[in-house]
């Protein structure tokens, strides 16, 4: 069974999905950091990232590796670990030019289809486009400066800065973040972390 969990940017996805999936016992998978980890390389290599061919080329050249790990998703690419760059400022302004590149999407969607169920999967398209047969599917949302603020307290940035990116990143990340029809949209902004991990639990199918 797979159980996604997509929404805006800093909405709680990846907390979310590790606590939804630490109760269920099965590992979660976070579609992002592949999309990261895609822009770093192409960052550190100075490729223009509006050039999909190359940035292509380059990733078929350093193949990345997931590794779902239950608390928290790791991105290798052969012995280096990728992840405690993945979350730069640097990193969040390239990320949806890389993103917004159809072949790019098909490489990371590979990926996370090649892998083997049960799982909890996280981003903006887990249940329009990478697994729409999911059973269960959820979408989070909170508004941009309670977001801002969340991030703020792992970022020793201003939290007006950050909601301006948060605001920009969502806006750019349009096309591929429109909630799935049949997944159940729940605003995080009054609620725990906690109270979104039991409010998701609770709504499983048996
Ligand atoms: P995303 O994966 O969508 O970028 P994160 O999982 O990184 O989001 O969450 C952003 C921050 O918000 C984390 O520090 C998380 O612990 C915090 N957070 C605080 N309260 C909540 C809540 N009610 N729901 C989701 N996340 C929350
Ligand atoms: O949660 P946050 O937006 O901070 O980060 P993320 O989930 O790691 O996603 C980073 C970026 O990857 C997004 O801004 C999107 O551009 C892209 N992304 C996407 O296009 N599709 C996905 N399924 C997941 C991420």
């Amino acid at each position: 069974m797979i159980v996604t969990i997509d929404g805006v940017a800093a909405s709680g996805k990846s907390s979310v999905a590790s606590g939804v999936a630490r109760a269920l016992g099965v590992p979660y998978v976070s579609s992002g950091l592949l999309y990261r980890a895609a822009t770093l390389l192409g960052q550190d290599a100075g490729l223009d990232l509006t050039d999909q061919a190359s940035l292509l080329a380059y990733l078929r050249d350093h193949p990345l590796r997931l590794e779902p790990l239950a608390e928290g998703n790791r991105v290798w690419q052969g012995q280096r670990d990728l992840t405690p760059e993945l979350h730069s400022s640097a990193v969040d302004q390239g990320v949806s030019q890389v993103a917004a590149h159809p072949e790019v999407r098909a490489w990371v969607d590979d990926q996370l289809r090649a892998l083997t169920p049960p799982f909890v999967a996280e981003g903006r398209d887990m249940g329009t486009n990478v697994f729409p047969h999911a059973p269960a599917k959820f979408y989070l949302t909170a508004s941009p400066r309670v977001r801002a603020e969340r991030r703020s307290r792992e970022r020793p940035e201003a939290v007006e800065a950050i909601e301006a990116a948060l605001i920009q990143r969502d806006a750019l990340d349009t096309t591929q973040s429109a909630p799935a029809p049949d997944a159940r949209v729940i605003d995080t902004g009054p609620l725990t972390l906690e109270q979104v991990i039991v409010a998701i639990t609770s709504q499983l199918p048996s």
